[in-house]
């Protein structure tokens, strides 16, 4: 196939580039090809990649920034969205939208199912339900709501906090904020086999799994060989932002058990593939232990 990925300098689209550029035949596209606020430069992008799909992972995804420039937010994650999603209809790709798991309000006590009402509490979140809206407005189309991201070639969660416990630099993690966590390789795996199914429609994508974010960084430093005692625990109300963040984000994958695919693997097993490939790589316990030669 032909794999149009925008915001390919970004986190999720330099994962999507390096997993479906295995197979496929893959164009990035880079805000410096055309900015997504401009239909006409990305119409005029995309129709020279010639895409089966557009996967648009573009976007403002910054809540704090989102919550105190609502215009931008807008700008990119709305307008910039129906203009990719309008350039690859007239194409004749199918549009593949990446939204997320604070769609939801976090007040729900099991994990949220394709089928639960988006209630979004941040500007964030509501830019994505647009966002969702435009894509859904296709009969053809795919929705992949993802939880907090880590993977290669770019900063992120995961990597900034054990920057900062390298550098014996405050590193606070978030107790009572719990979801699922994604590997973008293995996003761009499952999207990869839900793409090629041609079962179009909504997906909720996370590896397996629920963690807070404190166990997220804590587990992290460990495979790292750093000591996780440095990482601070901190309650939401005790950490101040713009954008308020949910107690509970978990999703369920029913739509992905519904077409066969199986769900992503552990979000223990990823974190550890992704750090064996950070240039520190595994602590040598935990790399033994995992070959199977530490007993
Ligand atoms: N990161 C997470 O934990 C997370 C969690 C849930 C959902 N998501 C969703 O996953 C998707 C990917 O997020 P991400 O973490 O990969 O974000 P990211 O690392 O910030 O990447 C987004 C990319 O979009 C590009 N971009 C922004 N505005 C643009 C514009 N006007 N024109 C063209 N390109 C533009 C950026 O270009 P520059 O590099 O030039 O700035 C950047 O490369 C988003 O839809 C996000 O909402 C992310």
């Amino acid at each position: 196939m032909r794999i149009a990925i925008t915001g390919a300098n970004g986190l999720l689209g330099h994962g999507l580039a390096q997993w479906f550029g295995r197979n496929h035949e893959v164009t990035p596209l880079t805000r410096d090809d055309a900015d997504i606020t401009s239909p006409d430069a990305i119409l005029r992008v995309v129709a020279a990649a010639r895409p089966d799909v557009v996967i648009h992972a573009a976007a403002t995804p910054d809540m704090d920034l989102c919550e105190t420039n609502p215009s931008l937010c807008h700008a990119v994650n709305v307008a910039g969205t129906r203009n990719v999603a309008d350039a690859a209809r007239s194409c004749g790709a199918i549009f593949a939208f990446i939204s997320s798991d604070a769609i939801f309000d976090g007040r729900k006590a099991e994990p949220y199912t394709e089928t639960d009402e988006p209630n979004p509490v941040t500007i964030y979140a509501r830019s994505k339900v647009e966002g969702e809206k435009i894509a859904a407005a296709a009969a053809e189309h795919f929705i992949f709501r993802v939880p907090v991201l880590f993977g290669p070639g770019k900063g992120n969660f995961v990597s900034k906090g054990l920057d900062a416990l390298r550098a014996g630099q405050p590193c606070v993690g978030p107790t009572d904020q719990v979801g699922g966590a994604l590997y973008t390789l293995d996003a761009g795996q499952s999207l990869e086999q839900v793409i090629v199914s041609g079962r179009f429609g909504l997906y909720h994508i996370s590896n397996s799994g629920f963690c807070s974010r404190y166990e997220l960084l804590g587990k992290a430093a460990m495979y790292a060989g750093l000591d996780p005692r440095h990482i601070s625990p901190r309650t939401r109300a005790q950490i101040d932002r713009p954008a308020p963040r949910l107690p509970w984000m978990g999703m369920d994958m029913l739509a992905l058990d519904g077409i066969g695919v199986p769900r992503p693997r552990p979000w223990q097993e990823a974190l550890a593939d992704y750090i064996e490939g950070l240039p520190e790589g595994l602590n040598p316990e935990v790399r033994m232990m995992r070959r199977g030669d530490g007993r």
